[in-house]
């Protein structure tokens, strides 16, 4: 695969004060605006779960078409938001990959565009990366190396974050992501989409420990997970369970929930002990789950490790993390070569350059 990431020939002559950054890869149309100064100006977001609450899952042709009408007053908010006018504009930075192609396409056509238009350079960004990042967001960020679990709607990865742009990747799953194991469970039980907080709400309900899942690859080694048993197991019980009852529901999501939740669990903390790193980040749609962020605590503070989280609002898709992401590449000297429009929607971690 050619290289995305090229390397910087040369630094900007000055810093590139205010970056733009556009993630469009799913269906969340994110804008942000980040001072390399200052820090993050404004951050906007249109959610599209209405749009594909009714198909039960994201429609990659209906997610493109909606951020072809949301994402221009979406950037015009987000300027007046950050007080800022459109030729303030420095760089431009839009999530690149992986995502749905269409949807990433959406994004990456504008972002060259307005960088074309005002002259300023872009950056197609990973989204993963981002999403690994985004607790130097924070007012209480940790320092590198840290180990961070990303659970998502598109990927589970553990990896060791030892700087910008040095990712080992430790484990990943082989495959249903965590978030993903949500969405079609929730199917299962006739929740909406999306479905991690769906379940996790149903789950409240429940009032006893009456079912039991497997917790899928706990009992081998490595950090890789698995979790289409899970849901086949969910399936399973659903279809020969005669009252599907409320209570009956709750109880099977909480059952669900557990099950994952621990599975997370045991494997972050065999990939603390094997990398004997003391910084852990959790990150993704699925690291805003309260079951998930109270296990994971007991575990950090049995094993002295300090556990970071960015805000809910960007554990999930938004804005500010490829801002974020942007403005640190392009003010190291990282461009888009010109006269291309380029996107990766499958796009691994360790394949950045
Ligand atoms: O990071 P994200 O917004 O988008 C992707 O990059 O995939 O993650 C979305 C995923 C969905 O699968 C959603 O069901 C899940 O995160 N999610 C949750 C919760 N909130 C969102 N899963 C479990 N519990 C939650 N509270
Ligand atoms: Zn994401």
């Amino acid at each position: 695969m050619q290289s995305f990431y090229l390397k910087p020939e040369n630094l900007p002559l000055e810093p590139i004060q205010y970056t733009l950054g556009i993630e469009t890869s799913c269906d969340e149309t994110a804008i942000a605006l980040y001072d390399c100064r200052r820090g993050l100006l404004a951050h906007t977001l249109y959610s599209q779960i209405e749009v594909h609450n009714q198909y039960g899952g994201v429609v990659p042709e209906l997610a493109s078409r909606d951020h072809i009408l949301k994402i221009l007053p979406l950037i015009q908010q987000t300027l007046q938001e950050a007080g800022l006018e459109r030729s303030s504009i420095g760089g431009v930075a839009y999530c690149a990959g992986p995502g749905l192609a269409g949807a990433l396409l959406v994004g990456a056509v504008l972002g060259r565009s307005l960088g074309w238009a005002l002259s300023v350079p872009t950056l197609g960004v990973h989204h993963i990366e981002a999403h690994l990042l985004a607790p130097m967001l924070e007012a209480e960020k940790p320092s590198f190396p840290f180990l961070a679990l990303l659970v998502s709607g598109g990927h589970t990865h553990l990896a060791e974050v030892k700087g910008l742009g040095d990712y080992a990747l430790l484990g990943e799953t082989l495959d249903d992501a965590a978030g993903e194991a949500f969405d079609k469970t929730a199917k299962l039980l006739k929740l909406p989409y999306p479905g991690g907080p769906a379940i996790a709400q149903l789950a409240q309900k429940s009032r006893t420990e009456r079912f039991h899942f497997p917790r899928p690859m706990l009992d081998r080694p490595g950090l890789d997970f698995s979790f289409s048993g899970l849901k086949t197991a969910v399936n399973t019980l659903v279809k020969t369970t005669d009252h599907l009852d409320e209570q009956t529901r709750a109880d099977i999501a909480a059952a669900f929930q557990t099950a994952v939740v621990e599975t997370l669990v045991r494997k972050t903390e065999r990939a603390l002990r094997q990398t004997g790193l003391k910084r852990l980040v959790l990150a993704g749609g699925v690291a805003a789950n309260q079951a998930l962020r109270i296990e994971m605590d007991k575990m950090a503070k049995n094993q002295g490790v300090s556990l970071y989280y960015p805000r809910p609002s960007f554990c999930t898709d938004n804005g500010a993390m490829i801002a974020y992401l942007g403005s640190l590449r392009l003010n190291l000297g990282y461009c888009d070569p010109p006269f291309t429009i380029r996107t990766i929607t499958r796009w691994p971690l360790d394949q950045l350059f």
